[in-house]
């Protein structure tokens, strides 16, 4: 994607001592970066403070990823905010994330904007409050013209439930007869799946250390490269972002082919 080299290099300055942008080759910046933000709840009780302060500290985390995203020509985030499987989180802090997610969308509506950013959404949203689902559509339908970025933000996303949600839309078409069994093939199911259209993660980030997908992507993610950082997600920047890409760059990729020297 296009990005303006300027203006990216002013958001790049002042760099920490370890990694700077000249570590990156900006014609190879990953088509689609996908992050696990992990660690707010840690990041808070390592203050003393409540969980609910690490998600909203998290907040900021996010803003500037996807400012730093745009700046540096990066096609499609997507990002982790909410699993099946969390809401068996105590009711308070589920009612805080719900409660986060729809304020936030709505008061980064002009950022999206003023970045050319187009909206979408990963997972059965339908499901959410209400008040936060009328926000999601309403962050559709504002962005859906903006014709730079993808963000994908998972919320109430689950890669198991993604792929039997697809496999029951495969097979409703073929008990439909618009579908014939033999034409069953990773297209279809890939069509099928919430990321339909987007091209695979090439770089996936996971924050706070820990070494598992936690039902993310588990489709998507076949040949990505992992990059993992015991940084947590609140203290995530630029410059984390700047370590993952370069790690990322240095990688041989081999899509189970023979090494490429
Ligand atoms: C990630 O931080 C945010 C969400 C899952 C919503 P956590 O809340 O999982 O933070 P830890 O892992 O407990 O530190
Ligand atoms: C994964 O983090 C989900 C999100 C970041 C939204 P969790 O904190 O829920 O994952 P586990 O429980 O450590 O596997
Ligand atoms: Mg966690």
């Amino acid at each position: 994607m296009e990005f303006d080299e300027e203006k990216l290099r002013e958001y790049c300055a002042n760099p920490p001592e370890d990694v700077s942008l000249s570590d990156i080759d900006l014609g190879r910046i990953p088509r689609h970066i996908s992050i696990i933000m992990d660690g707010n709840g840690r990041w808070a009780q390592a203050r003393g403070l409540d969980r609910s302060k690490g998600h909203v500290a998290g907040v900021e985390s996010l803003r500037e990823t996807v400012t730093s995203c745009v700046r540096l020509g990066v096609d499609n985030l997507s990002v982790y905010a909410f699993s099946t499987e969390n809401w068996k989180r105590p009711q308070q802090e589920v009612n805080l994330l719900m409660h986060l997610f729809g304020t936030t969308l709505l008061k980064e509506l002009p950022l999206f904007h003023q970045e050319n950013v187009r909206l979408r959404f990963l997972g059965d949203i339908e499901a959410l409050p209400e008040a936060t689902y009328q926000v999601f559509e309403e962050g559709l339908r504002e962005t859906q013209g903006n014709t730079g970025m993808t963000f994908a933000l998972a919320v109430n996303y689950g890669s198991r439930a993604e792929i039997t949600r697809a496999a029951r839309l495969l097979a409703q078409d073929v008990a439909d007869g618009g579908l014939r069994p033999e034409d069953v093939d990773a297209d279809a199911i890939q069509s099928r799946l919430y990321t339909a259209g987007m091209p695979d993660p090439e770089l996936l980030i996971r924050t706070s250390g820990e070494l598992r997908l936690s039902n993310y992507l588990l489709w998507q993610l076949a040949y990505t490269e992992f990059y993992v950082t015991k940084t947590l997600w609140p203290d995530f920047d630029r410059w984390e972002l700047l370590r993952a890409i370069r790690s990322f760059q240095g990688r041989n990729r081999r899509f189970g082919g023979v090494a490429s020297k």
